[in-house]
């Protein structure tokens, strides 16, 4: 991790930067990575992404809640994210936390929304990603998706790894010998260096290893990055190895590397942007503040606009 990201998620749990930017946010730059607060404006953004030839999956921000009822609250709207893509027609799948659904309360319970949200997405012949938050929770979110793998299938459910945690190797093997749907990213929370790698580039090179291990067992891959370093070289590797572009994707945030993503559209690879929605963006937010500072910028830029 390196001290830059620290300072800013150090800022970002600020309780008087976490009041003025969630009251101020959204006009001051936030709806560049946030596809509006309600579903009904994210499906909007979802046709208009559709358009242009990328698929989508939807995220409905927020994580650790405090009470059951919220848990089951965000259970309740990942199921309607699913009514609303098959009626609407859309190209898009749903991710969620299970922080969100209840881990830091129950894990039985968690467990229990995820399965709810896991069958309706079966039912509605469509795909659930479970994101990976961090490092305290990676096991016990493993071995629920391993319980609901079993139950529903690679096709109607899948998992992130992050690159940065020495675990991964461990269980991306896991993950191959399963036949799991993975989504390769770097890591996004501040981690010790007893659990992950310290050095970006131990990070990147981990990551390469890990989406060719995966592909080298016939597996499906989300290679979930804006690195143009990572893109280019799993290009390369696809191409030399044959492996066709139906066995992999490519995936970006909302709002992040919009040129790219259309780039490698017309190339003819298929990518999915991560567009996330709902009133509690704020964590979510920091984190891509966190990623690149500069972002910064942009709320800066508007202020002095509006
Ligand atoms: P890196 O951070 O090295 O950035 C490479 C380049 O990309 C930068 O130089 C910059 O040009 C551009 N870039 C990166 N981030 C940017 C940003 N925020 N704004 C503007 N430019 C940016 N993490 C996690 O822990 N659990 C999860 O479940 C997920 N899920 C997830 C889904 C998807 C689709 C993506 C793309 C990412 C995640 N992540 C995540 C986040 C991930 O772990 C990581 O923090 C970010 O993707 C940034 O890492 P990069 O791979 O882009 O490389």
């Amino acid at each position: 991790m390196g001290i830059g990201r620290s300072i800013v998620l150090g800022i970002a749990a600020n309780k008087t930067v976490t009041n003025f930017v969630t009251k101020h946010g959204m006009k001051l730059g936030a709806k560049r990575f946030i596809a509006g607060e309600s579903l009904q404006q994210a499906a909007e953004i979802v046709k208009a992404l559709n358009k242009e030839g990328l698929m989508v999956t939807l995220d409905h921000v927020g994580e650790s809640v405090s009470t059951k009822q919220e848990a089951i609250e965000a259970t309740n709207e990942a199921i309607r994210i699913l009514e609303i893509i098959k009626k609407e027609k859309l190209n898009s799948n749903v991710s969620v936390k299970l922080t969100q659904l209840g881990l830091g309360l129950d894990p039985e319970f968690a467990y229990e929304n995820m399965d709810r949200i896991a069958k309706a997405a079966k039912e509605h012949n469509n795909f659930v990603r479970i994101d990976i938050e961090d490092s305290t929770v990676t096991q016990i979110t493993i071995d629920i998706f391993k319980k609901l793998f079993e139950k529903y299938g690679k096709d109607h459910i899948g998992l992130v790894l992050q690159s940065y945690l020495y675990r991964t190797e461990k269980d991306m093997i896991e993950m191959g010998k399963l036949g799991a749907n993975i989504r390769m990213v770097k890591g996004a929370y501040k981690e010790p260096k007893e659990v992950a790698f310290p050095r970006k580039q131990d990070v990147d090179d981990n990551y390469i290893k890990m989406v060719k291990l995966h592909m080298q067992s016939g597996n499906y891959i989300a290679v979930a990055s804006h690195d143009e370093n990572i893109i280019r070289e799993i290009k390369r590797y696809v191409k030399e190895n044959n492996i066709p572009n139906d066995k992999f994707e490519f995936q970006m945030l909302y709002g992040v590397r919009n040129g790219l993503q259309r780039e490698l559209v017309k190339e003819g690879y298929r990518v999915r942007v991560y567009t996330p929605y709902g009133k509690h963006w704020y964590p979510y937010f920091s984190r891509r503040i966190a990623e690149r500072p500069a972002n910064a910028f942009f709320i800066l830029k508007s202020m002095f606009k509006s």
